[in-house]
C-alpha cells in the first residue's frame, strides 16, 4: 500500500532514501567515544581474530560486490591476505580453509542457499564464519560462529540498495576492528577514516539532495541499449554493481569494467552516443589513478562516447571530457563507495521507470534465492 512506501511511488525510492538513517544505525553504538571500535557482539574468541592468517568473504549478487570492495579495505588496514569469492563457485573448487582461515558471509536476507552451502562448507574444514547479514535469526547468522547485523531495516524491493551501503559500513567496522585487535596500522589515519565514517550518513544525505539532474538524464536515455560503467580500485566494484542495478531494473545491456582493462578490449565496444559512466577516483588519495581514470575519460570521449562522470567536488580535471558530470563529497578514498553507488541506485531505479517496468518486482528475479 501506499502507507507502507512512506508515501514513495516504489519500496526502492523509500528505501533509497532511508540510506542515512540505515548507514547511521549500522554505526550506532559500534564507536565508542574515543573512537574504538566496540564489536563485542562478534562472539569469536579475539585470539582466534588475532591469530587468523586469512580472510575469505563468500557472498553472492550486490553482497558480493560489497565483499570486493570490503577486500580493499581489510587488505590495507589490517594486512590480511584477503580474497572474495561467488559463494557458488566458493566449495566447488576445493577452496584451502583451516581453523586461523577467518570467513565471512555476507547477506541481506540471510537465507541465500549458495552461500549457506558455502559456509557450511568452511566450517566443515574448520574455519571460523562471521555473518554479515541484515535479517535476525535467519538461517546464515544462526549457522555461523558470530554475526553483525546490519540494521538497515527490512528492505522489501527485489534489488538491494540500503542493504549495500551498510554491508559496506558493517565491513569497514570488521575491517577497523581486525585492524584494532591485531595492533596493525593503527595511528592517525585510522582514526581520520573513523571520524569520516561518523560522518557519512550526512554527506549520503547530501548526495541525495542533489539527484534530480540524475533522474532527468536517465531519462534521456530510456532507448539506450548499452551502458557501460568504469571504475578503478574500489571504484570498479562500484561500477559492477551500478551495471547490476540496471540490468536488475531497467533490462539493459550493461557491464561494468576495471578502467585499467579497457584498452586490453572493452575500449573496441566504444562507439557514437554510447553512454558511458565513470567513476572517478579522489584526486587527494590515489592521486596516479586519479590521472589515469582522467586518460580513459579523454580516450572514450575522443571515440564519441556519451560520458557520464561521477567526481567527488572540487575536481576540476574531469570537467573538459565530462558530458553530464555528477558531484559527490570528497571522503577517504575507501569509504568513496558509500557516496558513489548512489547515483547509480537512482540512474537505474529513474531509467527502470521511464521504460515502464516494475520497479520494486523486476521480471524472473526474487529477493532471495534459497535454491542452489
Ligand atoms: C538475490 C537478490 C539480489 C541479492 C542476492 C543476494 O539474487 O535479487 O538483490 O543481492 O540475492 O542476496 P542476499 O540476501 O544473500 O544478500
Amino acid at each position: 500500500s501506499a502507507a507502507e512506501k512512506g508515501g514513495y511511488d516504489y519500496f526502492m525510492l523509500k528505501e533509497i532514501a532511508e540510506q542515512p538513517k540505515a548507514v547511521a544505525d549500522t554505526l550506532l553504538g559500534r564507536i565508542d567515544a574515543e573512537g574504538a571500535l566496540t564489536l563485542d557482539e562478534v562472539r569469536i574468541p579475539h585470539s582466534v581474530l588475532r591469530e587468523a592468517d586469512k580472510v575469505v568473504i563468500v557472498a553472492c549478487g550486490t553482497a558480493f560486490h560489497a565483499g570486493l570492495i570490503a577486500k580493499y579495505a581489510i587488505e590495507h588496514w589490517t594486512r590480511m591476505p584477503c580474497e572474495v569469492e561467488l559463494a557458488s563457485e566458493f566449495r566447488y573448487r576445493d577452496p584451502i580453509l583451516d581453523p586461523r582461515t577467518l570467513v565471512i558471509a555476507i547477506s541481506q536476507s540471510g537465507e541465500t542457499m549458495d552461500t549457506l552451502m558455502a559456509l557450511r562448507h568452511a566450517r566443515e574444514q574448520g574455519a571460523k564464519v562471521l555473518a554479515i547479514c541484515n535479517t535476525n535469526g535467519s538461517t546464515i547468522p544462526r549457522e555461523s560462529d558470530a554475526v553483525l547485523y546490519t540494521h538497515a531495516g527490512p528492505e522489501v524491493a527485489v534489488a538491494s540498495t540500503k542493504a549495500f551501503l551498510t554491508q559496506l559500513v558493517a565491513c569497514y567496522l570488521v575491517a577497523l576492528y581486525l585492524g584494532q585487535l591485531r595492533g596493525t596500522k593503527w595511528g592517525d589515519e585510522i582514526r581520520a577514516v573513523i571520524r569520516d565514517l561518523s560522518r557519512i550518513a550526512g554527506e549520503v544525505e547530501r548526495v541525495l539532495e542533489t539527484m534530480e539532474p540524475v533522474r532527468a538524464l536517465a531519462r534521456t536515455l530510456a532507448d539506450k541499449r548499452t551502458v557501460l560503467f568504469l571504475g578503478r580500485h574500489v571504484g570498479y566494484p562500484v561500477a559492477l554493481e551500478g551495471a547490476l542495478k540496471l540490468k536488475e531494473l531497467a533490462y539493459m545491456h550493461a557491464e561494468g569494467f576495471a578502467a585499467g582493462e579497457l584498452k586490453h578490449g572493452p575500449i573496441a565496444l566504444i562507439e557514437e552516443d554510447l553512454p558511458v559512466v565513470v567513476v572517478v577516483p579522489s584526486p587527494r588519495g590515489r592521486s596516479v589513478l586519479h590521472g589515469k581514470i582522467v586518460s580513459n575519460i579523454q580516450e572514450i570521449r575522443a571515440r564519441g562516447a556519451r560520458t557520464i562522470v561521477i567526481a567527488e567536488e572540487g575536481d576540476e580535471a574531469v570537467v573538459p571530457y565530462a558530458d553530464h558530470l555528477v558531484r559527490i563529497p570528497a571522503t577517504p578514498t575507501l569509504l568513496q563507495p558509500l557516496v558513489a553507488t548512489v547515483p547509480l541506485q537512482v540512474f537505474a531505479c529513474e531509467l527502470a521507470t521511464a521504460r515502464g517496468n516494475e520497479v520494486d518486482q523486476p521480471r524472473n528475479l526474487a529477493k532471495s534465492v534459497t535454491v542452489e
